[in-house]
This record gives structure tokens, C-alpha cells and sequence, in this order.
């Protein structure tokens, strides 16, 4: 291990929870419970080092009173996930949380599918990310860990790439090996032009070893899993767990 990489994988690796999901199971009665507020309240007590949410133009979990009460009641940083929109530029402009995530969003999505096309939308982009930096908010970028994509996201002035690992976690043998040659690839790369590495997308206890693993790698961001385990053994220890792996994972990287 070079001097350089063994420096990298001593960096802490972030835990942002990600509570959409709590939101979605309050929405399926459309009451208040199970409280998002609460469940940040529970990651935050659980180790978790931010909260992620994304504000979808649907609404279909997170609503904007979610994001008033997490900027008014979460001491965690913020990260708020978002679609390149005008509305939510001017909601992301008004909140001012810690960092702003720019997902592509599609109406008929079940999830976010796939990275943003920062080469195709650079002009577009670059528009939102200088708007949001000015402000003072960190952008961000959830991209697939593909090279043009990368390096247009550290040309139009981005802090962080978010790199997204749904496909590694969907693919099995062979193909995920090749899947997270191409993340390591894009951290590396991320990393030498600048950027700050994050990851995340269908993360559980079994894929997130491999990706906490990749040392340039700073924050992972977690959510429909841990949702779902806290049904089984309640949400603190779903996040604790989580952040056991990860740091194992970390750790036999160190070593
Ligand atoms: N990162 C980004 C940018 C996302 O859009 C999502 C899903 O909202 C996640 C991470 C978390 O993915 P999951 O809920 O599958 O853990």
C-alpha cells in the first residue's frame, strides 16, 4: 500500500442515513406516523454522521414541512437530495442545508435510475452548481463512476461525486467484480481531479464491505435497507450495524 492510499483509507468513511423511506411508509396512510423527524433523531443517536433526504417533484415521501423541521430540529449536516429544477433550486436556496445532491429524477421512476448525464446537461448543470456553491451549499453530484462523467462534474465546479452503486449491487459474480473495478476506477479518478468520493444506491450488510473498502471513498449514503431491517430489529440497530460493517470493511482495507 502506497504512503498515499494507506493515508486515504485512515479518512473516516461518513454514514449518511437516508430516512425517504420513512416518509413513505407514513405517506401509505397519509398521517404522521412513522415520523422522519424521529427517525433522524434515532440515526443521529445511532452514529449516523448526516441525514439524507430527497425532495422529489412528486412528493411521494419526503414533503417540504419534512425539510423545514430537519433544518429547524437536526444538528446532523444535511444532505438534501434534488432534481436540477428551478423550484427546487429556490427551496434548496431558502434552506440552505450542508450539501445538495442532484439526482435525475423521472415521474415513472421507482427509485433513482441511474447517474446524472453531466456531459450531456454541463451548461444546465453548471448553472445550478454555481447558484448552490455561492450560497455557501456543497454540491453534489450522483453520477455512474463512468470517466466523462466524472471529469465533466470536476469542470463545471463540483465538490463532491456521489458515484451511484445500484448496479453493483444488483449484478452478481463476475459482473459485479467488473462493476466495482469501475467504481474503484472512478473514485481514484474522482479523488485525483479533486472531488470528494461518496457512494451509495441499494446498499445492505452484505454489499457495503467492498465499497467501504475503496479509500478514496468518504461517505456512504444508505437508506431503503435500513428502513427495511429496522421492521425486524428496530432502526438504531439496523444503522449500528450498518456502520459495523463499514467500518470492518475499512479496517481490513487499513490493514
Ligand atoms: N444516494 C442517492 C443519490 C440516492 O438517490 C439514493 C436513493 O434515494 C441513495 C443514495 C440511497 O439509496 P438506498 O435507499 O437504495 O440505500
Amino acid at each position: 500500500m502506497t504512503r498515499e492510499t494507506k493515508i486515504m483509507t485512515e479518512q473516516l468513511l461518513r454514514l449518511g442515513v437516508n430516512i425517504d423511506h420513512v416518509a413513505t411508509i407514513r405517506n401509505a396512510r397519509g398521517g404522521v406516523h412513522p415520523s422522519p423527524l424521529h427517525a433522524a433523531h434515532l440515526a443521529a443517536k445511532a452514529g449516523a454522521d448526516g441525514i439524507t433526504a430527497h425532495l422529489r417533484e412528486d412528493r411521494r415521501h419526503i414533503s417540504d414541512a419534512d425539510i423545514s423541521a430537519l433544518m429547524a430540529e437536526i444538528a446532523l449536516p444535511l444532505n438534501l437530495e434534488m432534481a436540477a429544477t428551478a423550484e427546487m433550486l429556490e427551496i434548496a436556496l431558502s434552506h440552505k442545508p450542508n450539501a445538495c445532491c442532484i439526482v435525475p429524477e423521472k415521474r415513472e421512476e421507482l427509485t433513482t435510475e441511474g447517474g446524472l448525464d453531466v456531459v450531456g446537461g454541463k451548461q444546465h448543470l453548471s448553472g445550478f452548481v454555481g447558484a448552490l456553491k455561492a450560497s455557501g451549499i456543497r454540491v453534489s453530484l450522483f453520477i455512474d463512476a463512468n470517466e466523462g462523467q466524472i471529469t465533466a462534474s470536476a469542470d463545471i465546479g463540483a465538490d463532491i461525486i456521489e458515484l451511484h452503486t445500484g448496479r453493483y449491487c444488483e449484478l452478481e459474480g463476475r459482473a459485479r467484480a467488473d462493476e466495482l473495478s469501475r467504481l474503484v476506477a472512478g473514485a481514484e479518478l474522482g479523488a485525483k481531479l479533486g472531488l470528494e468520493v461518496h457512494a451509495g444506491h441499494g446498499l445492505n450488510y452484505e454489499t457495503v464491505g467492498d465499497v467501504a473498502k475503496i479509500p478514496q471513498v468518504q461517505e456512504l449514503n444508505i437508506g431503503h435497507f435500513l428502513v427495511g431491517e429496522a421492521i425486524f430489529v428496530g432502526f438504531e440497530a439496523s444503522i449500528k450495524t450498518m456502520r459495523k460493517h463499514m467500518d470492518t470493511a475499512r479496517g481490513s482495507a487499513r490493514s
